[in-house]
């Protein structure tokens, strides 16, 4: 029998601890002076958008992809100024809304490599240019 690797989806147990986690994230988001002005005034459909593409990303059903496509995450981001700063806060509220979940081992360790690693590769601007780079 061929051996398939649990998803962190089902090792979560599906969808609810992804909508707190997003729920959490969101609560942090509007309070940061910083990231706060990126987003659109009304965060319900961002909330939606980051909690379909993580239910799909972490091996749930795919319906990111019937709604929006491709991710194309980097694409996607260009328009925002992400620099060094502006990552620091989006990975510490995502860590923090990953505690806010309670979300156990060894999903937990994963998820905090892969926010670390992803928002890391979302860096569009660097700090010197003041965000024209
Ligand atoms: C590095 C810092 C980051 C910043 C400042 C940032 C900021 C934003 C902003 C302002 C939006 C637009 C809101 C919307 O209309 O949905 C957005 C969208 C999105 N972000 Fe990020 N983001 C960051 C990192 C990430 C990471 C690491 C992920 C995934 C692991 C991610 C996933 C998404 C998704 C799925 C969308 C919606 C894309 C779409 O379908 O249009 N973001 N982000």
């Amino acid at each position: 029998m061929a051996y398939k690797a649990r998803s962190i989806y089902d090792m979560i147990g599906g969808d609810a601890p992804l909508q707190l986690m997003v729920e959490a994230f969101y609560a942090a988001v509007a309070q940061d002076e910083l990231l706060r002005p990126m987003y659109p005034p009304d965060l319900e459909a961002p909330k939606r958008r980051l909690y379909l593409f993580l239910v799909q990303f972490f091996g749930g059903p795919r319906r990111y992809s019937e709604e929006r496509g491709h991710p194309r995450l980097r694409m996607r981001h260009f328009p925002f100024a992400i620099d060094m700063q502006a990552r620091d806060h989006w990975l510490k509220h995502m860590l923090a809304a990953i505690e806010a979940a309670e979300i156990a081992e060894p999903a937990r360790s994963q998820m905090q490599e892969y926010f670390a690693r992803s928002s890391a590769f979302l860096i569009n601007r660097s700090e010197e240019n003041h965000g024209e780079g």
